[in-house]
């Protein structure tokens, strides 16, 4: 079957809409808003794009995401990722995106809000695409931001689902965001958050038990504990996996080595995603393909990555039904 990994229909969950600024857009922003990057031209950013961690990534994310300030920036960076999304395959998307970059820079919620909404609806309408956006708090700053930042976030939650947790995670543990998490339950909204990514298997521990999240972000490092592992799989917590940013951030050395047979082995209820594809050199189809070619995978496991993403994902049981049986007739051939 040629290209299985576009064209399986699939939900993406783990994606940051900051993640999806192409060079190539980024300087035409600075152009337009007149904002003055730290690179001289495409090729220079590209050339930073040799991470040693995660953080030497975020360091260049947060930079980037200094050209983004209009309505219509937000509306034409989600609309591309979109597009892009859809030509691989994916039919449904939860999207983080980072309030506090933008809050601090002085670009407010209704701004974004209103530009992520209109090419979000303009992709149901031309596309059939659904979508939601997930809210994140940045963890390296301080509990109380979070918790000003839902307070603000308040009257512009339409098209939001759930809050989730990002940014540099050693050293961060997921406690202290408990009452940040509290209050977004409270108003409504379903809970992920990032957690062994970098960090230990004690923070995904946190963030079941504390913010009491629904799907754990990345969660590879849980194999250091095999009781945990255990219990992610009775509970059947999803994992939102995403193998070329764990290459690309140094998580693991090569796709070869990556532990997602491990814990498809483990009977885990793990998903394929592409976190930040602008910058680790793929989409979702292209995460897909490369964990096909790497390590192996055969068309029924891609299928069954692709069952799990919709399972996985906040939709409705009538979508994912629809969504499922659209995986049945491509796996068909
Ligand atoms: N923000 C964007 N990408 C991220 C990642 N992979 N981990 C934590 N925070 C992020
Ligand atoms: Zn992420």
């Amino acid at each position: 079957m040629s290209d299985l990994a576009s064209r399986l229909p699939k939900a993406e969950l783990h994606i940051h809409i900051e993640g999806t600024l192409e060079p190539e857009m980024m300087f035409d922003l600075a152009d337009r808003n007149r904002v003055e990057l730290p690179w001289r031209d495409v090729d220079e950013v590209r050339a930073a794009y040799r991470f040693t961690d995660l953080q030497s990534f975020l360091d260049v994310y947060y930079a980037g995401a200094a050209v983004l300030r209009t309505e219509d920036d937000f509306a034409d960076l989600m609309a591309a990722y979109l597009r892009r999304a859809h030509a691989g395959g994916v039919r449904h998307a939860e999207i983080f995106f980072d309030p506090q970059t933008h809050l601090r820079r002085g670009v407010g919620f209704p701004v974004f809000m209103e530009g992520f909404r209109r090419a979000m609806a303009a992709a149901s309408r031309e596309l059939g695409m659904s979508s939601a956006l997930i809210m994140c708090f940045l963890r390296d700053l301080p509990p109380a931001d979070a918790l000003a930042t839902l307070e603000q976030a308040e009257p512009h939650l339409e098209g939001v689902v759930a809050v989730g947790l990002d940014s540099a995670e050693q050293g961060h543990p997921p406690e202290p965001f408990a009452d940040a998490y509290r209050r977004a339950k409270a108003l409504g909204l379903r809970a992920v958050a990032h957690a062994g990514e970098e960090g230990p298997a004690s923070y995904i521990r946190g963030a079941l038990d504390t913010l009491g999240v629904e799907r754990v972000d990345h969660g590879v490092r849980c194999l250091e504990d095999p009781d945990l592992v255990a219990r992610l799989r009775d509970e059947r917590i999803p994992l939102t996996v995403c193998p070329l940013s764990n290459v690309r951030l140094r998580v693991v050395d090569r796709i070869e080595d990556h532990p997602l047979p491990r814990l498809l082995e483990e009977g885990l209820v793990v998903t394929v995603n592409s976190d930040d594809p602008a910058y680790f050199g793929g989409y979702v189809d292209d995460n897909f393909r490369a964990v096909a070619d790497g390590l192996g995978l055969d068309d029924a496991t891609l299928v069954g990555l692709a069952r799990n993403s919709v399972d996985a994902s906040f939709l409705d049981d009538a979508r994912k039904r629809a969504l499922h049986a659209e995986i049945d007739r491509v796996a068909a051939g």
